[in-house]
């Protein structure tokens, strides 16, 4: 622990939301998002729109973190950035502005891996939230990323699992909008499937060695079935929709939940971690808790508000940086595909 207070600005622009957090060491003082809703109309994100609605975003955004925290910007001690992985141009608004304010202000600056940030989300000081004791592994889920990772230290992190192809958070977008749901569909399936019978379809599980996914083959099949079942009935998608959502999320639930009683197996370790927006699902979180149980294992679910992209993990990875005086100059550079 610091002899003083830290009080540091995080920003997060990798993909979609523009979002700025103030955190008072490793608490959260406030934690604000803007969503970009401009990109439900084309299916998926766009990413020049995204960058472009990032740079109207960031100053209003930031501007209400630091009221609702009640700091100003000359008691910050360092600000802390989304380094990558995410989209080139969205990085770059965000890392800007980051490196503009703190050379400004004469303050570090601060480089975080949006992964690592979705980890040590677990880490943020908050009364309803258990903090996992290391080692332990993180199922990092989200509409980039699925990955299994073995966690000994803050930064000393392994990969052990990841997939080959589409992201679990694609998986259930693309599905989405095959049964013509509006972008992101994560969460329509996830609450359509709460009404639905999980057994109705089935759907083959893709066989995959060892600790990796792959979700692209089980997204062909959906995409053949619906196409067959609509064809019989034009009505398949509108009277079924419940059955369908619920049997997709049972499968994909299913496919995470066989890799990580492999992880646990093969590591030794059970305790368990989630994060990324995919972590938001309620068929994932409902066999977590059951694997508490059935399982012996230890779980560790994170607050909504820290689950999807925030900029409040950026802040907790920024804390830990900072007292590892582990900071940037103005060299820099954004990367948009990166591993820790
Ligand atoms: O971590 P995140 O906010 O952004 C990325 O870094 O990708 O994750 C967004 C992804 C999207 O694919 C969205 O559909 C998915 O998380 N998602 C969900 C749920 N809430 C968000 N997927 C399934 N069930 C949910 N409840
Ligand atoms: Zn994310």
């Amino acid at each position: 622990m610091p002899d003083s207070v830290v009080f540091i600005l995080a920003i997060e622009s990798s993909c979609d939301d523009t979002a700025a957090s103030v955190m008072e060491n490793d608490k959260v003082l406030s934690n604000v998002v803007a969503n970009q809703l401009i990109h439900q109309q084309y299916g998926g994100v766009v990413p020049e729109l995204a960058s472009r609605a990032h740079q109207q975003n960031i100053v209003p955004v930031v501007d209400v973190a630091l009221k609702k925290a009640g700091i100003s910007r000359e008691q910050l001690s360092a600000i802390a950035f989304t380094q990558g992985p995410g989209l080139m141009g969205s990085l770059l608004v965000g890392s800007s502005f980051a490196k503009s304010m703190a050379f400004a202000l004469g303050i570090p600056l601060i480089a975080v891996n949006h992964m690592q940030a979705h980890i040590l989300a677990h880490f943020i000081d908050e009364d309803s939230m258990e903090k996992p004791d290391f080692p332990f592994l993180a199922l990092t889920i989200s509409g980039g990323h699925t990955q299994i990772v073995q966690v000994t230290d803050y930064f000393d992190m392994k990969v052990i699992g990841t997939t080959t192809d589409d992201a679990v958070g694609e998986a259930f977008d693309k599905t989405a909008k095959i049964l013509g749901l509006p972008y992101p569909g994560g969460p329509l399936i996830d609450k359509y499937a709460q009404l639905g019978n999980c057994k109705a379809y089935q759907f083959t599980k893709p066989r995959i060695d060892g600790l990796d996914f792959s979700f692209s083959g089980l997204k062909t099949q959906i995409l053949y079935f619906v196409q067959k079942q609509v064809k019989e009935n034009p009505n398949f998608i509108a009277n079924n929709i419940n059955d369908i959502c619920a049997s997709v999320q049972h499968t994909i639930v299913t496919i995470l939940m066989d890799k990580l009683k492999l992880a646990v197996a093969q590591t030794g370790i059970n305790s368990i971690a989630i994060g990324g927006g995919v972590s938001a699902n309620s068929g994932i979180r409902l066999a977590l808790i059951n694997a508490r149980k059935e399982l012996g294992w230890k779980t560790f679910i994170p607050k909504f508000e820290y689950t999807t992209d925030n900029a409040a993990m950026i802040g907790i990875v920024g804390y830990h940086k900072y007292l590892e005086n582990d900071f940037e100059n103005a060299s820099v550079v954004s990367k948009s595909r990166t591993t820790f």
